[in-house]
This record gives structure tokens, sequence and C-alpha cells, in this order.
């Protein structure tokens, strides 16, 4: 299947501006990538390879550290976030009670992997750990709309209502 995760990378003179600001502010510094990176993450939503581009020349680090980071640490995300957050638990409860499958029937539907965003920008899928509510395993939330105690076959009603 073909990946629809390119989304095209829209940023503005003020988010850049904003950026090299962040990256003056903490040139020659020992380990500077991990706090520039989320304060970027802070102003764009998300680290494209765009901006990884810009921090690395900023900081005169290569590329391909600043990516290795970026794709080590769960807290950075390489794809905006959707409209819609879409976070399917995967918390021992939830998981023993179906919630692998729901994830891979929430990707199928919407045609994009954990962690990326829809073209259209709508929605974003997360797996998350215990988000407390296990007595409704199986769970996922769509931004703050909690779904519990829910089947594979519930999951294509639900999505219906945010398209
Ligand atoms: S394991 Fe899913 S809510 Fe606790």
């Amino acid at each position: 299947m073909e990946k629809k995760t390119a989304l095209p990378f829209n940023g503005t003179k003020e988010q850049e501006a904003q950026l090299m600001a962040v990256i003056e502010s903490h040139k020659n510094q020992e380990g500077a990538a991990i706090p520039v990176l989320h304060k970027a993450q802070g102003i764009y939503g998300y680290l494209p390879l765009e901006v990884q581009q810009m921090i690395a020349e900023g900081l005169n680090v290569p590329l391909a550290e600043i990516y290795g980071i970026v794709t080590f640490y769960t807290q950075f995300s390489l794809y905006p976030k959707g409209e819609y957050q879409i976070g399917v638990c995967l918390g021992t409860a939830c998981y023993v009670k179906g919630s692998g499958d729901i994830l891979e029937k929430i990707k199928a539907q919407l045609g994009v992997d954990v962690g990326e965003c829809t073209p259209d920008g709508k929605f974003s899928i997360d797996a998350t750990r215990c988000i407390g509510a296990c007595g409704l395993a199986p769970v996922f939330t769509v931004n703050d709309d909690v779904y519990g105690r829910i089947g594979v076959d519930d999951v294509e009603d639900i999505l219906k209502k945010y398209m």
C-alpha cells in the first residue's frame, strides 16, 4: 500500500526566525541538539527534515546525528499531529482485550501508521501507555473523547463521526 505521510513543509518566516534565535542562543554549547530540538518542536509542532536540516547547519552537527536523536526519543515527532489525534492504549489491560487489533484496524482505515498523520492533516495516530481507564478496556481516544469496551467492528462508525 502506498504510504500517505508526506505533508508538504510550510513553515513560516516567523517560525524560521524563532528557530534561528534558539539556535543562536545554544551555539557552541555542549549537548545543544536536544534542547534545540525541543524548542523547535514547540515552534513547528513537529520536526520535519527541513527543520532538522536547519538545526544541523546552525549547530554545525551532521544531519545524521540530528535525525538519530529525533528517531530515538519518542517525545520527538517526525510528523505533524492531526486535527483529530487518535490515541490507542496499548497498556496491558487494553492489550489483552484486543487493542492491538483495534490499532491495526484504525491504521488500515486511515492508511497511515503510528506516529503519522493523514495527508489532509485530519487524523494522526499514536499508541499510548495506560491512560488510567482500564475498567473500560480496550480504550482509544480521539482528542478528549474516550471510547471504551469497543470491538474492531465499532472502529469504522466511530471514525466516521470525525470525517
Ligand atoms: S491499560 Fe488501557 S487504560 Fe489502562
